[in-house]
């Protein structure tokens, strides 16, 4: 038995200088220790044998199984050394070779011309301002002077949450929201962009847009101040040849107010499909804040005045660049978007 042990541990060791990969070599304990192995198998006759051979084949039995182990964890390291080498030699990197380009993303169109807004704002001393897309009914009609019941909700059907909290239907409530906050200082000069919701949705109307709000009010403020103010907001985003007129028109929160159009982007003013040949385009609400609203947010309307307006962000930007319809800004097409 003992001579039989010899041999196949002599065999075991040729074949382990043969094997060629990892894989080989796992294949080959299997075979010699694994529970079927050859040595294993072997090692079970050993309780046959007379005690005092049994105690030698099996201290010579385990110094080989120790050797073999040994001698496997060897080659093991041989290989995958020999294995690194191969591949360091193979794989060579030319590092002066071009990498490989990722495409490059652009800002979407209308995040484009909100920031242009706020930037024209800012540039002219407005501070931004934000408030909650999910609005109380209280700072979306009612402190914007539109009681329940009031017909003027009927332009802005919304979603709601329950009878007191709905979707905000303009970015109006923050006028309001700003003014509690801010409330007796002076002046509150802000911007507001921010989403808002209507129960509309056609070509040029979806129950999702953006606005962006102005609320200008300190002591002595005009109408003059808002057509200056709005007048120059025109020219900065459309061109210093764009003119402007101021039509009435009616919210509840302000008295007096007024439409702003500017003169037709496409035709210049001479009339076109764009403009409905009138030679205007609409792009803005606006007005004096009603005092009702001033009372609401904390003012005196005997002390302060001020003026408001608020623009829908897609309507700027399907005019600046000459965009047909409103839904193309939510399709997500990257024929589309790669354009700016
Ligand atoms: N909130 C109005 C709208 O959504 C616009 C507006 C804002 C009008 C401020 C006047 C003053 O239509």
């Amino acid at each position: 038995m003992l001579a039989r042990l010899e041999q196949l541990f002599q065999n075991a060791k040729t074949r382990l200088g043969a094997a060629e990969d990892l894989e080989d070599l796992n294949q080959l304990r299997v075979k010699m220790l694994g529970r079927k192995g050859e040595i294993t198998l072997l090692l079970r006759g050993l309780k046959d044998l007379q005690a005092e051979e049994r105690a030698r084949v099996g201290k010579r039995a385990n110094e080989i199984k120790a050797q073999l182990e040994g001698l496997i964890q060897e080659r093991a390291e041989e290989l995958q050394q020999s294995q690194l080498e191969k591949r360091l030699k193979e794989e060579t990197i030319d590092v002066t070779l071009p990498g490989v380009p990722l495409p490059r993303g652009s800002k979407h169109p209308l995040t484009r011309i909100n920031e242009e807004i706020l930037q024209i704002f800012t540039g002219m001393g407005f501070s931004v301002a934000e408030g909650p897309e999910v609005e109380l009914d209280y700072y979306n009609f009612e402190a914007l002077n539109i009681p329940k019941d009031h017909s003027a909700r009927d332009m802005q059907d919304s979603f709601y949450i329950d009878e007191d909290v709905l979707l905000r239907t303009h970015t109006s409530p923050v006028q309001v929201r700003t003014m509690e906050k801010m409330a007796p200082r002076l002046p509150v000069k802000i911007v507001v962009p921010g989403k808002v919701y209507r129960r509309d949705d056609d070509a040029t109307h979806s129950p999702m847009f953006q606005q962006v709000e102005g609320l200008l009010i300190d002591r002595h403020i005009t109408f003059a101040d808002l057509k200056g103010t709005l007048m120059l907001f025109a020219q900065e985003m459309f061109g210093y040849n764009v003119r402007v007129r101021f039509r009435p028109s009616f919210f509840p929160f302000t008295e007096p107010s007024a439409e702003m159009d500017i003169s037709c982007v496409m035709c210049g003013g001479s009339g076109c499909r764009v403009c409905s040949h009138t030679g205007w385009l609409e792009i803005l609400g606006s007005g004096m804040v009603h005092p009702n609203v001033l009372r609401y947010g904390g003012y005196d309307p005997e002390q302060v005045t001020g003026f408001a307006f608020g623009m829908g962000v897609e309507r700027i930007a399907m005019l600046k660049y000459g965009i047909n319809d409103l839904r193309l800004f939510f399709d997500n097409d990257y024929r589309f978007l790669r354009q700016f």
